[in-house]
């Protein structure tokens, strides 16, 4: 809890404090712990509704648990024809979990993303900001093995 207080105190003075603070925590934590955003409210005189409803409002924001590992599948158009569906069948199949979950050790998270502009070899994913590029359904098992 004093970790949150720290970040979320080195924002106090800036403008859009909070937003700024929510972004620290992400940075430090791929998403914002919900016992921080007490600490938010407080820190920036709101009510914990009003603290909870900025962290939601914005899509960017990801509020409670995540994995260490955040997956993200490029749904737009040209990965969605080249093969999405089944490296997302892959992924969901060999982790267990469906798209927007976390695995029971905390390891894993899976999500869609927008085109992450790198369409010339497509299907794309990214595992924390790293893309891997014209990734197959058979070739999934393998890049979670390099996940340790
Ligand atoms: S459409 Fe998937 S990276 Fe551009």
């Amino acid at each position: 809890m004093s970790d949150y207080k720290t970040i979320i105190g080195s924002c106090k003075d800036k403008p859009g404090g909070i937003i700024e603070a929510y972004h620290a925590l992400q940075r430090e934590y791929n998403y914002i712990p919900e016992d921080a955003i007490g600490v938010a409210a407080q820190t920036f005189g709101l009510s914990p509704a009003q603290a909870y409803g900025v962290a939601t409002f914005y899509s960017y924001f990801k509020v409670g648990p995540r994995g260490r590992y955040i997956i993200r599948i490029c749904e737009s158009a040209p990965c969605h024809v080249a093969g999405a569906a089944e490296v997302v069948a892959a992924l969901e199949s060999e982790l267990g979990i469906k798209m927007g979950e976390t695995t029971a050790d905390g390891k894993f998270t899976l999500e869609f993303a927008e085109c992450v502009g790198q369409c010339q070899s497509t299907p794309v994913i990214t595992i924390n900001s790293t893309p891997h590029l014209g990734v197959s359904a058979q070739g999934i098992p393998g890049i979670l093995q390099g996940c340790k």
